[in-house]
């Protein structure tokens, strides 16, 4: 989804905005721009298509030159990708550039009110208005016409606007959209992201909504929602430029695969201390509650399942999960004893952000599960538990996934522990094989030349089932998403019993179905469904435990993962389904990191 950035200091801006605009690449989008203040006007340059195309333009436009600028990448909502819909907008006075992520829902009234004053529109967007009215409302103070403007606007932004009357100067602006303000020596930024300011500066403040920001290369003033000056806490970044940069992998996506353990580890190892875990950062009283609702979206919706498994089974209380963009409009039955786990790994998900409003109005506790700290779904709820899985880049999620099922998995044992529905043998042992993932995901990730010849065998299906009961159905969910979404080859994730209650005639000879085999406790069950759909002439490629024989006979290949605990199996189980994604993605030439018409954080509904 769109990304902002912008600097005001000593340096060209050019490079600098080109250079963040890079690093937002991976959110998705389809046109960009930058704008600077010149000499005596304000400078545009956007483009279409990719920010190299930008840059093929700034190299090709020697008087591009300031230094102080916001820049943009765009995901259309309003117009198509166009120069004239891409992002900065200018005032009909040539005045103000702003940029803008989120969306402006009373648009269309603002506009025809401006109109009416004769003001003429460029663009399709529903950006444009913040600019034009905030040229409309300038009367030669640059703040107070920004601050009548944001209170005219309604939706979600994220903004950055200059102003050609006020060289070196920045506003920004948020209300349910990400900003970050960097501070530097003599010059500051701004952006929607952090990866977007590592390599300039690991000094951020968060802006919180309602709050302004001003910029200048002296310094930085923030301001609440009345215009009074307030003071915000500097927070310091620990990770470095490497993790958010591919460190010599050919594709964000593997990198992330194979930083697994690591961040696997990080989640972990933190939180367990003499065998018991200890959430430090939670005030939580479990027995208030009688029932759990998880909610969230795509990959993070599939761990929830997995979530929904493991605390069933812990806590004997029942668990509920649903997609966030049905939740938020189902009036779900739910009051103060209902506790809400919200799970993303951007934070910013503006169908889980509905939900989980819609969840506090009904009076349940909200604990969020993210992965970017600071982000809006960690600032709203009521409880956050941070995965420590470090910047994610590819569009599709891989460690932030299994970082999210990790957590869970340890909030139920935690919650088990509290509500005295697990015994001390099996906490123990759960806590052991939770302490041992990090290293059965490094012997996961040992399959991945095997893995790449599965996928040199494989990858010219045009269409595939992938199949498992309980835990392994949650997986067959992720892993058929991963494939589909990285490799557009139609795939299907079927609970393994349902396949002959529904589209079992799809199934001809040739076919690929995935069969996810590591929940023992019915594998005989779904070995019955691998005979039905290789009776049908199916390929079948098991996912099985080490030592897994009865597998052998049944399935044309096998990827054998190291055996754990069954309510801990999707943590290692999906590991070969990543790669298995990866490299047929890659086989087919596909984009990998940037899959088409994805974005990495989707910020509208
Ligand atoms: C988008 C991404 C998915 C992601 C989902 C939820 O659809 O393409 O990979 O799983 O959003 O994102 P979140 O940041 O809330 O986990």
């Amino acid at each position: 989804m769109c990304g902002i950035t912008g600097y005001t200091g000593f340096n060209q801006a050019g490079p600098i905005l080109l250079d963040g605009l890079k690093r937002l690449e991976y959110r998705g989008y389809d046109s960009a721009g930058i704008a600077v203040q010149g000499e005596e006007e304000i400078m545009m340059l956007k483009a279409t298509g990719k920010v190299s195309h930008l840059v093929d333009k700034y190299n090709d436009t020697p008087d591009f030159k300031g230094v102080c600028g916001i820049g943009h990448t765009r995901w259309a909502t309003h117009g198509i990708p166009s120069d004239t819909n891409a992002h900065p907008h200018l005032s009909a006075d040539g005045k103000f550039a702003v940029v803008h992520n989120g969306i402006i829902e009373n648009f269309a009234e603002i506009r025809a009110e401006l109109e009416k004053y004769g003001i003429e529109f460029k663009s399709e967007t529903d950006t444009e208005v913040i600019v034009q009215l905030l040229a409309h409302n300038y009367k030669g103070n640059f703040k107070m016409a920004l601050m009548k403007t944001i209170a005219k606007l309604e939706g979600s932004y994220a903004i950055g606007v200059i102003s050609a009357d006020h060289p070196g100067t920045i506003f920004c602006a948020r209300l349910s959209s990400p900003l970050i303000i960097g501070l530097g020596l003599e010059e500051n930024y701004f952006a929607s992201d952090i990866t977007a300011l590592v390599s300039n500066t690991k000094d951020v403040i968060d802006m919180d909504d309602g709050e302004v920001a001003e910029l200048t290369p002296e310094g930085v003033k923030i301001y609440d929602h009345a215009g009074r000056e307030i003071n915000k806490a500097v927070r310091h970044i620990t990770w470095d430029i490497a993790s958010a940069e591919k460190s010599g992998y050919e594709h964000f996506m593997m990198k992330e695969i194979m930083e697994q353990p690591q961040a696997l580890k990080a989640t972990i190892e933190p939180r367990v201390k003499d065998e018991e875990i200890v959430f430090d950062e939670l005030k939580l009283d479990m027995k208030k509650f009688n029932r759990v609702h998880i909610t969230a979206c795509g990959s993070a919706y599939h761990a929830g399942c997995v979530g929904r498994g493991i605390i069933e089974a812990l806590c004997r209380i029942p668990v509920e999960a649903e997609v966030a963009s049905e939740l938020r409009y189902r009036d779900p039955i739910m009051d103060d004893k209902t506790l809400v786990i919200v799970i993303s790994q951007s934070g910013e998900t503006a169908d889980t952000i509905a939900a989980m409003k819609e969840c506090k109005y009904k009076g349940a506790t909200v604990l969020a599960i993210v992965n970017v700290v600071g982000s809006s779904i960690a600032k709203l709820a009521d409880h956050c538990l941070y995965t420590w899985a470090g910047p994610e880049i590819a569009v599709a999620t891989t460690k932030g996934y299994t970082t999210q099922v990790v957590l869970l998995a340890m909030f139920a044992v935690w919650a088990a522990g509290e509500l005295k529905t697990i015994s001390h043998g099996a906490y123990t042992s759960m806590v052991k094989d939770i302490m041992r993932l990090p290293e059965r995901a490094q012997r996961a990730l040992d399959l991945n030349s095997r893995v790449m010849k599965m996928a040199d065998k494989y990858y010219d299906n045009q269409s595939l089932f992938f199949i498992g009961r309980n835990m392994d159905y949650a997986v067959a969910l992720e892993g058929s998403l991963k494939l589909k979404e990285i490799s557009y080859l139609h795939s299907e994730a079927y609970a393994a019993g349902e396949l002959k209650h529904g589209t079992i005639a799809l199934i001809e000879p040739g076919r690929l179905v995935v069969a996810l085999c590591c929940y023992e406790k019915l594998l005989d069950k779904t070995i019955s469904n691998i005979q039905q759909v290789k009776a049908r002439g199916a390929r079948v490629l098991a996912v099985a435990h080490e030592g897994n024989r009865a597998i052998v006979t049944e399935a044309d290949d096998v990827l054998f993962v190291p055996v754990t605990d069954p309510l801990l199996v999707p943590v290692i189980e999906i590991i070969p389904m990543q790669l298995f994604a990866y490299y047929v993605a890659k086989k087919n030439g596909c984009d990998i990191d940037k899959p088409k018409n994805l974005a990495k954080s989707v910020t509208v509904e």
